[in-house]
């Protein structure tokens, strides 16, 4: 779309004029060329408030029809592509209004009769944000339905869970990637709560203090599906918090698939080597031939910086404004739309490539093993013998520092270096040394345990059904 620049055109508010608006400042003050994208939201906002104006009288059905015609005409050639839009008119709304105009008379010139282009936009970002809302929603829900493949594939997987980036305990892969989807389960709480504040109707506020004439503002809401109605005039044409709010919903989402960019990145390294990112999802470099980037996940965790960026946009251009609108407000379009975008482009990529990635199972057991994983494991054996945890604490630590200097896991030290160590140890202490009785052993609501990690894919699956019925 690249608008005309056509110095020509009439504009549709320069009756107290007396010189033509400067030419730099025309573009300057112009927003067509970005909200543009508002266009088929614009009609279909006009569509319902000129059928309200039919249905309270303020103009008639002959005039109603034309209208409608009109518009959709105006819809089919902004689709087609064979729209004319000019920067001389400022906005979507005044280019969709004057063409019209030009295409039905002066019966044009009366759709704006109870509204204004404060309310009008305030509409439109509300209608298109909603859409956008319900299109990345299914998104969510489709790269959360792919990690609960992913944990079922490798419900068994032993994986080092680490703390401070040093292996910690025993876990299984499965339970891992259950964490990025409970993750995603409280962005899509949030970004449905958000929605409800969304799906509120500005229209009829006018300008900013109402109008005279007698609008029926519960049909047009009616007719546009929001579900509620600005009750405060000012209020409805000038504060885009909604737009904040999804801002906040998308920041915070992208810090999740910034955090398991990194988680990926690390284990597709040859110093981890946990995973391989299917090729489909990586490229080359043009200079060293063995390379295989993992550009997918890294440009995610860049993403994610424009979205904060945004957030940051939308909160600084909102917090000096007082009532009721201002111009300022035309700038609330860029990041919004480069955030839905984003957050857009981001699911999308991870909902492919989450549910291919490649394990290496033995690479995590190893690197689990090499850690001294179960020494927790020993200290809760010792504990469920009498000793108290800090001197079972203590024995494990001592064992630890011998099996560190011997080279040896503790599933690997003698029983007699242990006996040295407690008297209260048996031989049935390799039980709950393997990685497998480790993870067993923690079979509760939450725990790492292949049983448990069963029940919370099956909990999740619940979830996600239950959502496409709502
Ligand atoms: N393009 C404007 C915006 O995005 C539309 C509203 C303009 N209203 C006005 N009073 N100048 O905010």
């Amino acid at each position: 779309m690249a608008p005309k620049d056509d110095k020509s055109t009439k504009k549709l508010w320069d009756g107290r004029f007396t010189e033509a608006t400067n030419e730099f400042v025309e573009k300057f003050t112009a927003s067509v060329d970005f909200d543009y994208v508002l266009a088929a939201y614009d009609i279909q906002g006009s569509i319902a408030h000129a059928t309200m104006l039919e249905s309270v009288g303020v103009i008639s059905n002959n005039e109603l029809s034309l209208m409608v015609a009109g518009l959709q005409e105006i819809k089919a050639e902004i689709l087609s592509g064979d729209f004319n839009w000019q920067i001389s008119l400022e906005d979507v709304h005044m280019n969709i209004e004057k063409t019209l105009t030009d295409k039905i008379g002066d019966v044009g010139k009366t759709l704006h009769t109870g509204r204004s282009r404060n309310d009008q936009v305030a509409t439109d970002i509300r209608l298109y944000l909603r859409d956008k809302i319900d299109s990345i929603s299914i998104l969510l829900s489709r790269l959360q339905s792919g990690i609960t493949d992913l944990a079922e594939r490798e419900l068994d997987t032993i994986l080092p869970g680490m703390t401070h980036l040093q292996v910690a305990q025993p876990i299984t892969f499965g339970h891992h990637v259950m964490a990025w989807h409970a993750m995603l389960d409280r962005d899509y709480e949030r970004l449905m709560d958000c929605r409800r504040r969304v799906n509120i109707m500005p229209l009829g506020a006018a300008a900013l203090a109402g109008t005279t004439f007698p609008i029926n503002r519960q049909l047009t809401a009616d007719l546009l599906g929001f579900d509620g109605i600005a009750e405060n005039s000012l209020d409805a044409v000038s504060d885009r918090d909604f737009a904040i709010e999804f801002a906040s919903f998308a920041s915070i989402l992208m810090m999740h698939l910034s955090r398991w960019s990194e988680e990926m990145i690390l284990w597709s390294s040859s110093q981890f080597e946990f995973i391989e990112l299917p090729d489909r999802f990586c490229t080359g470099s043009s200079i060293m031939p063995q390379k295989k980037n993992p550009d997918v996940p890294e440009l995610v965790r860049g993403k994610s910086a424009r979205v904060f960026g945004s957030l940051t946009t939308l909160l600084t251009l909102m917090k000096g404004q007082p009532l009721a609108y201002n111009k300022d407000n035309q700038e609330d379009k860029e990041p919004l739309f480069d955030t839905v975008k984003t957050v857009e482009d981001c699911l999308t990529a991870f909902g492919d490539m989450i549910p291919a990635i490649i394990t290496k199972p033995d690479n995590m057991r190893a690197a689990t093993k090499k850690g001294y994983a179960t020494a927790t494991d020993l200290a809760d054996y010792l504990v469920k013998k009498g000793l108290p945890f800090r001197d079972a604490h203590d024995v494990v630590g001592k064992l630890v520092a011998e099996g560190i200097k011997l080279e040896l896991d503790l599933s690997e030290l003698d029983l007699a270096i242990m006996l040295k160590a407690s008297p209260l140890i048996e031989e049935n202490v390799f039980d709950v040394l393997t990685l497998e009785g480790s993870v067993n052993a923690r079979d509760h609501l939450g725990g790492t345990s292949p049983n448990q990690v069963k029940q919370a894919i099956s909990r999740a699956r619940k979830r996600l059904a239950a959502r496409q019925t709502t």
